[in-house]
């Protein structure tokens, strides 16, 4: 492998010291073999700047905590390799989150204020008896909830979203996925009415301009195009017929 040098343009930015304005901050340092944003980001901060800030839990794509825009593109710096890409790199945060220093952002505010708009649980009058045997669920249904359930709420699909830059109640490609796993789950008894009543106007499955930058930018998969097209066409035809009553 022949040694590269690296550089790193990071931007730099304490919300509590507003008075210093957000720069991009130049660090450099050697490639090693696969090497990782994360491998990379540890160097920096024990080796160069202890201030630096930034997030990982899990490094291996699963808690979602380190989405940042890699050269521009929302992705998860824990499954960056530095060998996909050029010498010179700039790291900035997720934009819609807040902001909390340097690469850091606030996911989680987000995601919960979305759970409880979208009302992210099981809607049933069925009393919960933990002595009953468990129930079965048809192999492709439990399937379809278990594609929707891949999101590990990284908020790169928010990131990229040109609506969700702009509009900050818009549920996005997150929400509207969320949305669509309890649509396709039998023991939620909500009617497509309900729903329409959640998401089916200009901040919900109705904002989405259809650029569809969610769907390329999510790091594992969840078919968002899909899930936009499903919840899309439910709401449609449930807001003819609720014009219609
Ligand atoms: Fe991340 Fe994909 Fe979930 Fe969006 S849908 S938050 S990109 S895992
Ligand atoms: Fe958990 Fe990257 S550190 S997804």
């Amino acid at each position: 492998m022949i040694e590269r040098e690296l550089t790193f343009r990071i931007m730099r930015y304490n919300p509590d010291e507003p008075e210093k304005k957000p720069h991009l901050q130049e660090f450099h340092l050697t490639e090693e073999p696969g090497m990782s944003l994360f491998v990379v980001l540890n160097k920096l901060r024990e080796e160069q700047d202890p201030t630096l800030r930034f997030d990982f839990v899990c490094r291996a794509s699963i808690c979602g905590s380190c989405g940042m825009l890699v050269n521009g593109r929302p992705t998860l710096a824990c499954k960056t390799l530095t060998k996909d890409l050029p010498d010179v790199t700039t790291l900035l945060p997720l934009p819609v989150f807040k902001l909390l220093g340097d690469l850091s952002v606030d996911t989680g505010v987000w995601f919960r204020d979305m759970s409880f708009r979208t009302e992210s649980w099981v809607h049933t009058d069925e009393t919960f008896d933990p002595d009953a045997p468990e129930k079965r669920m048809d192999n492709a249904v439990a399937l379809e909830i278990y594609e929707a359930e891949r999101c590990i709420e990284c908020g790169c699909c928010i990131g990229g979203c040109a609506t969700a830059n702009i509009k900050p109640d818009f549920i996005g490609a997150a929400g509207v996925n969320r949305v669509a796993r309890f649509m396709v789950d039998p023991r939620d008894k909500r009617t497509e009415r309900e729903y329409f009543e959640v998401v089916g106007n200009e901040d919900g499955v109705f904002g989405c301009i259809g650029l569809m930058a969610c769907d390329d930018n999510c790091p594992v998969g969840v078919p968002l195009r899909d899930q936009l097209a499903y919840v899309r066409r439910k709401m449609a035809s449930a807001g003819w017929r609720y014009q219609k009553v």
